[in-house]
Parts: C-alpha cells; structure tokens; sequence
C-alpha cells in the first residue's frame, strides 16, 4: 500500500495545495476526505495561479484520478463553475469522481450560514459563509440529502421537500430571512442531476481497491488542526476533522493505508477569521508579513491574520496526525527580519505549557515564550540546495525539525512548483 497524506498543522492557508501539485506529479489518486469548497488551494505552475476550492489539487496532473470522498460537503454548483472555468483554460476534468455517500451542500446552508454570521455576538466565528457547518450539522441530525439520493429522482423530491419545510421555518421564524422555493430549487437540481450522475461512485471501494493493487494515492487535506471540531479553538473551528483521523473516516480506508502523513508547516503563522491567535502581530511587522506573503485569503479574499510561528501549535499537530514528516513554507517571506522571534511554550498563570488548552478564557490569558532567531537579508526564492540557504535560515528548519522531532522533508521558497529544496525524498 503507498497512502500519502497532506495535512495543515495550523489554521489553514500553509501552502498544502502546492505540496499536493508537487507531488501529483508522481500519484495515481488524489483524495478530499473533508470540508468543502472552504477551502481554498493555490497551485502555480510557469507562473499561473490556480485556486481550487472543491477539486482535489492533483487535477493539474492529468496522470492523477480526482477522488471526492464521502467525508466531503459538496455544493454541485460550485464544483461545475469550478470544471467549467478549467476546462476554460484547457484542464482536462474527465478523471474526476464523486462519492456516492458524499452530502450536497445546499443552497439553504449557505443562507443559514449568512443568517447565522450576520448576528451581533462575540461568539460570531468568522466562516466563510459558505454554509460548511449548517451542512455538517444536518449530516449529523440525519437530515442531510446525499449524492446518492439524485439517482431516484422521485427520493431526492421527497427528501427535498420535507426539508425544505422545516429550514424554510427556521429562516424566516429564527431569522426572519427570505425563504426558498421547493418547485424552482428542483428545477435548479433538475439542470445538473445528468450531468452529475456519471460521475458517481462507490469512492470508498474505489480508493481501497486502487490501494490494493499497489497504487499511490493522496490524501489531501483542507483547513488544519487548529480549526478542528475537536481539537482547535472550538467554538471558532470548521466543522469537521481536517487530520489524519479524518481520513479514515471520511473516505473508509484502515489506519495501515497511510505510509505518510506529512504536515505542512508556514514559517509564520496566519489565521482567518475570528478566534484567539497568541502570536498574533497587530503592528507593523505584521502588516509587512501580510504584504510579502500576500496573505489575502484564496476563498474569501479576506486579510489574513499574521504573526510569528507557534510550535506549540504545530507540535499539538505532530501528536495529532501522527506526523512523519514536515514540509515548511513560505520561510522565503522571512527574509530580510534582522530577528524571527518564534513561540516555543505558553505562560499560562505563571507556569509554562507545550499544549493548547482546551478553555479559551485559559487560553486567552496565554504569553508567548519566545526564542528569538538571527534572521538573513539574502533573498533565498530561487535557492534549490539546504547547504544554499544562509546559515541563519538552516538554523530556523533545524530548530523546527528538532523542536517538532519529525523530519523535514521539503523547504518551500516560492509559490512555484519547482520552488523547493527537497531534504528527504519521498515525492
Ligand atoms: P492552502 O490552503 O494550504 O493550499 O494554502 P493557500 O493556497 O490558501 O495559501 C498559500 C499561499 O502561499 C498561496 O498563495 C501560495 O501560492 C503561496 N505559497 C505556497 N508556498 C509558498 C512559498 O514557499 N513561498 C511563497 N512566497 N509563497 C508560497
Ligand atoms: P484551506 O483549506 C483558512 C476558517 C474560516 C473560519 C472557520 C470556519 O484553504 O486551508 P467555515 O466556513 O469552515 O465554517 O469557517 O474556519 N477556514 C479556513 N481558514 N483556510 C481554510 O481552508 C479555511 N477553511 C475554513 O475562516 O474562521
Ligand atoms: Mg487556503
């Protein structure tokens, strides 16, 4: 079995998409097993930007099936405005598949997601509006409608019409939103259902069997660990489990599948959203990483929140995920610091933590314990070799391989595809 898993090891954004092209390059398969089209995965290839949202980063390697698994929230709209502007630029999409399993996000959730970020309260989390949460949570109250339901159309009208029912109650009682139509929604699922049934199956069995026969398959991650449903800052967390666990059970392979589990690893860190964020820099210097690293998210366009690395939170990864190795990027950005302060504990109360605790208000009361770096002025984009890197940056990757005690296998210095140094070579 060859199982290659991508995962974040903060709070989405670390450059997974671009690990996940490089070494599409290589792989039969490549694999969602979580969230939905909040994600937003940036590939560049001879200097064209490509953001994916819903298909998995691998459709640029033609060589590669796209798998969308059962653990996946799907809006069907989104995934065909997606094929088509591919398709647009020349892509072939003809290697994609859908799980049968996989729950639609309907347009509802999204309204419901507005409806609920739209209130006045402190507890408001920030989402992408995409309606990723009102969709899992019908998945888990046993009211979701699946892929699998489009293929009776008599079923999928029922079900429809049922819900309907009741979310219309909740928009207009709760919210006092405008509700929808139960006759032009079904017109709307009418004008895709032909052409989403082909590309239905049974995804779980076809991941295994590909497994079986020796194939390499890739599962790729979105958001990350601390935007986990049980292990980041809940409540202002994504809905579902972005981690190696989650691959297990949002695509049904068994643990032995995954050979490795790399954790995608910024040199700095960057939130978006609301949420608590320890090293956050609210001055200057955190504007200036903003603009180098172009910190805009790729989903919402929103500026992303910026601030010094925290091993704690990349080590509370490492444990999580079972990680076996690393891959940093963006240390590029870094450049031209004279110092790189980076969080190694928290001083909670006067006494020091390595872990991230479960209570925000604990949380909230964290310091940052930090170990300062000597930086380096050399601009280091076009660098290919460890030994290149000025002796300052290789002390960085050191600490950080030490710090986390897993091996660095890539250093990424630019958004290109060829902008790594390779350490260990697993790709
Ligand atoms: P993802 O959600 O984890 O796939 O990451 P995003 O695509 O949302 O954000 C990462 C951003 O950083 C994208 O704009 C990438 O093109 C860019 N990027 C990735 N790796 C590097 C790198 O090593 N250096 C620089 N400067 N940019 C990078
Ligand atoms: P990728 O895969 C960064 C954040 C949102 C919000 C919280 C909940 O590109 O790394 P949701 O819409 O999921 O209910 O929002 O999670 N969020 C992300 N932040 N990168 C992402 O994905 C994210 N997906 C969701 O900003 O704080
Ligand atoms: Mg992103």
């Amino acid at each position: 079995m060859a199982g290659y898993v991508v995962v974040g090891t903060q709070w989405g954004d670390e450059g997974k998409g671009k690990v996940v092209d490089l070494l599409g390059k290589n792989v039969d398969m490549v694999v969602r097993f979580q969230g939905g089209n909040n994600a937003g995965h940036t590939v560049v290839v001879n200097g064209k930007k490509t953001i994916l949202h819903l298909l998995p980063s691998g459709i640029l390697n033609h060589n590669a099936w796209c798998i969308i698994g059962p653990g996946v929230v799907v809006n069907p709209f989104v995934l065909f405005e997606e094929v088509d502007l591919l398709e647009s630029q020349g892509v072939l999409c003809d290697k994609i598949r859908i799980s049968d399993r996989a729950h639609i996000l309907m347009p509802y959730h999204i309204r419901l997601d507005e409806l609920e970020e739209s209130r006045d309260s402190k507890y408001r989390i920030g989402t992408t509006k995409n309606g990723i949460g009102p969709c899992y949570a019908d998945k888990y109250t046993r009211v979701g409608l699946r892929m699998c339901d489009l293929k009776d159309w008599d079923v999928f009208c029922e079900k429809l019409e049922e819900t309907l029912a009741l979310k219309n109650l909740e928009i207009t009682k709760v919210y006092g939103g405008e509700p929808f139509d139960f006759n032009a929604m079904k017109e709307q699922f009418a004008s895709i259902r032909e052409r989403i049934l082909p590309m239905l199956c049974d995804a779980t069995d076809v991941v295994n069997k590909a497994l079986e026969s020796d194939k390499v398959v890739l599962f790729e991650g979105a958001q990350a660990n601390m935007l986990d449903i049980n292990y980041g800052t809940y409540p202002f967390v994504t809905s579902s489990s972005p981690t190696a666990g989650g691959v297990l059970t949002g695509v049904g392979v068994g643990p032995r599948a995954l050979d490795h589990i790399i954790g995608i690893v910024k040199a700095y860190s960057t939130r978006v959203g609301e949420g608590p964020f320890v090293t956050e820099l609210l001055d200057e210097t955190g504007e200036n990483l903003r603009q180098k690293g172009a910190e805009f998210g790729a989903t919402t366009g929103r500026p992303r929140r910026c601030g010094w690395l925290d091993l704690p939170v990349v080590k509370q990864a490492v444990r999580i995920n079972g990680l076996t190795e690393v891959a940093i990027t963006k240390i590029d950005v870094l450049s031209g610091l004279k110092e790189i302060p980076v969080c190694v504990a928290y001083e909670i109360n006067g006494k020091q933590y390595d872990t991230v605790p479960a209570s925000l208000k604990d949380y909230a009361a964290a310091k940052p314990v930090y170990k300062v770096f000597k930086g380096w002025e050399e601009d280091i984009s076009n660098i290919s070799k460890f030994e290149d890197l000025p002796e300052t940056c290789q002390e960085y990757v050191k600490f950080i391989e030490e710090y986390t005690g897993t091996p660095v296998a890539l250093v990424s210095v630019s958004p290109e595809r060829e902008g790594n140094i390779i350490l260990h070579n697993i790709f």
